[in-house]
């Protein structure tokens, strides 16, 4: 146990000497970062190669029908029916037609964002896109509260909201989603099985109450697109994260794209601990064999992507 113990710490250590590599030589945090049309443009142009963003950020409604069968994207085996309720809330036509901005924020969930200030800046981006329906009220100095874009795993809904056992619980789902008016829900509904009762609890009650926000399903072949593409950029990714998944998304709509709240590690770059989410207790789980993800993998390359100034990756107060 000594020496696994031992072979983990050495891996963080490993990962953060690289970041710190990174800071030293390519000016990693430095503010004077300024973005390169050139790698942005043949960046989007690649990604365009894999998937087309504004298809596949949704199912759309002509496509499907209620009672079809789906095969979930990882659990090939496995399916499930398009409900009457997720068919009433398929867009029917890309929640991104057209649309283009010049300064984009995906805010990931790392607690590197705690006491950042970063709020107001992040704010400041024509398009903010957050992950997980995290909480931004408490947290709005660090973390801002503006949202275009919210993803929600099925698992959130258990996670954050206790399944909606009760109408406190049901209550307080509803007034997070109350805040969004307006905004993208972006539910991966079709990737593993098992959490087909919470997404249709959590439409239940968006029908129930006509809560004011834009539904998307991504498509199933999203996935495998986005993997496909980092692996032929010879990044190995398992399972990308819906960080990773965001950013590629996001390259077809933004000019620039400035990341937030992304630092898969226990210390920062002082050695001071940081917390796996800025709001919750889970912990670091990717150094087991059983996550799905490979966050500092992820970090890695979105590090690389920085220095070469295709996108701005901030990770201390205000750089
Ligand atoms: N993230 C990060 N460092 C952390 C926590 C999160 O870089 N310590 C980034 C990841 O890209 C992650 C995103 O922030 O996908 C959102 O965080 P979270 O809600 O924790 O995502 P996951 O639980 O990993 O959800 P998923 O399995 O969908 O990726």
């Amino acid at each position: 146990f000594g020496f696994v113990t031992l072979l983990v710490v050495l891996l963080i250590i490993d990962d953060i000497a690289e970041v710190e590599e990174e800071t030293a030589e390519g000016g990693y945090v430095s503010a004077a970062h300024c973005f390169l049309a050139q790698q942005v443009i043949s960046l989007r142009k690649n990604i365009l190669r894999f998937l087309d963003p504004e298809r596949d950020i949704s199912i759309l409604k002509g496509t499907l029908k209620p009672g079809d069968i789906i095969h979930y994207v990882f659990d090939r085996h496995s399916t499930t029916n398009i409900s009457e309720n997720l068919y009433r809330l398929l867009p029917t036509v890309s929640p991104m037609k057209n649309q283009h901005y010049r300064r984009c924020a995906i805010v990931g969930n790392s607690g590197i964002l705690l006491n950042s200030s970063c709020g107001p800046e992040i704010d400041s981006h024509d398009f903010v896109i957050r992950c997980n329906l995290a909480p931004v009220e408490e947290y709005f100095q660090d973390v801002g509260w503006r949202t275009n874009l919210v993803t929600m795993n099925p698992s959130v809904v258990q996670r954050a909201f206790q399944d909606l056992v009760s109408e406190e619980w049901k209550e307080r789902f509803l007034q997070r989603l109350r805040s969004l008016s307006g905004s993208v829900l972006w539910i991966p509904a079709f990737m593993a099985k098992g959490g087909e009762e919470r997404v249709e609890w959590a439409l239940r009650l968006i029908l129930l109450h006509t809560v004011d926000i834009r539904t998307a399903f991504p498509s199933l072949r999203l996935l495998h697109a986005v993997r496909g593409y980092w692996l032929t950029n010879n990044v190995h990714i398992k399972r990308p994260t819906t960080g990773l998944l965001m950013y590629t998304m996001a390259t077809r709509f933004c000019e620039e794209i400035h990341l937030y709240g992304f630092w898969p590690f226990p210390l920062n770059p002082q050695g001071k601990p940081v917390k796996y989410h800025y709001y919750d207790t889970l912990k670091y789980e990717y150094t087991s064999s059983s996550s799905p993800h490979t966050m500092p993998l992820e970090f890695r390359t979105l590090s690389t992507l920085h220095r070469q100034g295709a996108l701005r990756l901030h990770t201390g107060p205000q750089d």
